[in-house]
């Protein structure tokens, strides 16, 4: 994700911002940039890694300043997309973590009163509205654009004649960095560790004033609010983990965010940027690995909320399969965008006259340059070898993907889309009530930790939710895992199934239940413990499973992500108890960039 650094004290602002910044690198982006207050306000900045920043040589001599690295949402990873942003006149710079949602009227208003926009981003649109807003005073002017601006945001505003730094907060981290004469403000407290660890977390809503020897700290309608410190006492390695002992776990922990930042702007008017897309008559989907299993879900919605024929296909295979010569749409997934197996399926088909759209979570990756269609999800990097957040918002992209092609297929009334779309809105808050039962999927982890083998059951839309399961329990615990269509079972595996193989099964209340209640029967008639992933409130399902773990009501074809969630957790729990490696598990890589 984008990160963000501020400085303004006695030193030199260069070199601190330079070294906060890489001390953010971990974290992933794609451009770098600083800019310092001097006799003038002086910025570079570029795509690419803070490296190519410094191989710029920059020589800014000056004690206040700011630096970001960005991971483009908003326009691809370009020089002039980089951050910070100069306002038309040249007086204010600004850095920018998150989106602005209703960025497109407010920039129509910047191009009708005739301002110059220099970047395609959401960010510079803030810094030109404060310009405009400025009475004399930062803090105001910031304050009353920030009244206006629908969206998540840290930014952080210099102006090249004031003493100070202003930063600004709603639903994206901003934390400030205590000292004596100086001041720091940064997206994540790695970045200030360094030099101070006497810290002040912004919350939403709050705006703060630093000089060399201030900080203050007001709300949106400007009353003051108390500065609060705490000390930190974790060492720079856990900060970047954000406390969280895995990344992994933090990742799995980010998919409220993940989720809700894959459909901003997006929802309620299923605004996808999407319109050349010809409507296909034939789909076919893409994929490797996790990212195959969000295809095989995307199949089933393509089918049922488009109304259009639908093939999921492994990418690796994708070339000898009947389907290859087909014009039509292919939709590729990928968290990369830098799979070969991926990108291979993508150029054949291109190739034969395809059109293909891109579902990705790197902008700028060979994927989103390659294809002329792009949906991103946006998880920010992942940095655990396992895919978790990024899946989660592979289905959500899914989701609105099958409901604007519906729409415009006609397949689906007015009504049906808000519907499904007033749904999707409520799964961050239902994938956090599965987040907040996780001491409970802890205590299971045990049953399953000794075992040699397990099975994921599932039927409809948690057919690929057990695959997934199977898959993110054995990459990261080295157990024996395997995913079936429940109805599968009495076809062959049962012949496994005994006191030693864990069946964890997904039971969802939705017209799979009676069936999946039947599979359970089964596999605890051969003395198999049970673990059942089920709706709350749901009693008959105690009766048969030896274990449930919980997971809120949701519409029906939103339960795979619900489900998946408290999987990830399983699993992560059984491997940890395993003493595994979880971030980096034996063989794997992060982005497998072989055939
Ligand atoms: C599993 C996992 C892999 C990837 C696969 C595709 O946890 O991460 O199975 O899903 O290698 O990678 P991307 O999505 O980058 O194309």
């Amino acid at each position: 994700m984008c990160g963000i650094v501020g400085y303004i004290g006695a030193q030199q602002a260069q070199p601190i911002l330079l070294d906060s910044l890489h001390r953010l690198e971990y974290r992933g982006y794609d451009s770098a940039g600083i800019a310092v207050v001097g006799d003038t306000l002086q910025v570079e900045k570029c795509a690419g890694k803070v490296s190519a920043l410094e191989a710029k040589h920059p020589h800014f001599s000056g004690t206040w300043g700011i630096g970001h690295t960005r991971w483009a949402t908003h326009g691809p990873p370009t020089d002039s997309n980089a951050h910070p942003f100069l306002d038309a006149t040249g007086q204010f710079a600004l850095i920018h973590n998150g989106i602005i949602e209703n960025y497109q009227g407010l920039r129509q208003e910047l191009v009708t009163a005739g301002v110059p926009l220099t970047s395609q981003t959401d960010s510079e649109v803030l810094v030109q509205l404060i310009a405009r807003a400025d009475k004399g005073d930062t803090l105001a002017a910031v304050r009353s654009v920030l009244n206006r601006v629908e969206g998540s945001y840290g930014i952080v505003v210099i102006h090249r004649g004031r003493q100070e730094l202003v930063a600004a907060r709603n639903q994206s981290p901003l934390v400030i960095g205590l000292s004596t004469g100086e001041q720091f403000v940064a997206s994540d407290i790695p970045a200030m560790l360094r030099y101070t660890n006497e810290m002040v977390y912004l919350q939403d809503g709050q705006l703060a004033r630093l000089t060399p020897s201030s900080v203050e700290i007001s709300d949106l309608a400007g009353a003051s609010v108390p500065l609060r410190s705490e000390t930190i006492t974790w060492n720079a390695e856990d900060a970047e983990r954000g406390g969280y002992e895995h990344f992994m776990l933090k990742e799995i922990f980010e998919q409220p965010k993940a989720i809700l930042e894959t459909m901003l702007e997006r929802v309620p008017d299923l605004d996808l940027g999407l319109e050349t897309v010809r409507l296909p008559r034939r789909i076919r989907l893409v994929a490797c690995g996790t990212a195959f299993h969000a295809a095989m879900l995307g199949k089933v919605l393509m089918e049922q909320i488009a109304g259009i024929p639908s093939e999921a296909i492994l990418a690796s295979e994708f070339t000898f399969s009947g389907a290859v010569g087909e014009p039509g749409l292919v939709i590729a997934i990928s968290q990369s965008g830098e799979t070969l197996d991926t990108l291979s399926a993508v150029r054949e088909a291109r190739r034969r006259g395809a059109q293909v759209v891109a579902v990705c979570n790197v902008m700028g990756s060979t994927l989103t340059r390659e294809t002329e269609h792009v949906l991103m999800t946006r998880a920010g990097p992942e940095i655990g070898v396992a895919a978790t957040k990024t899946f989660t918002s592979q289905l959500v992209a899914l989701y609105l993907l099958a409901a604007y092609l519906g729409r415009r297929n006609r397949h689906l009334e007015a009504e049906q889309v808000s519907r499904l779309v007033a749904e999707l809105r409520r799964l961050p808050r239902l994938v956090q009530g599965v987040l907040d039962n996780h001491q409970a999927i802890q205590m299971t982890a045990e049953w399953i930790a000794s075992a040699k083998d397990a099975f994921f059951i599932g039927r409809q839309f948690n057919y690929p939710t057990a695959l997934e399961g199977a898959l993110k329990l054995k990459e990261i615990s080295y157990i024996h895992a395997e995913g079936y269509a429940a109805g599968e079972l009495k076809h062959g595996p049962i012949a496994l199934f005994g006191k030693d193989t864990p069946v964890i099964a997904i039971v969802p209340k939705d017209e799979t239940y009676a069936k999946m209640i039947n599979a359970i029967r089964e596999s605890g008639a051969r003395g198999t413990p049970v673990i059942a992933i089920a709706t709350e409130g749901d009693q008959e399902v105690a009766q048969v499973a030896d274990i449930v773990i919980r997971i809120p009501e949701s519409e029906p074809r939103l339960s795979p992500v619900l489900a998946t969630v408290a999987l990830q957790l399983l699993s992560y729990y059984v491997a940890k108890y395993r003493g595994c490696e979880i971030d980096k598990p034996r063989n794997l890589a992060k982005s497998v960039t072989v055939e």
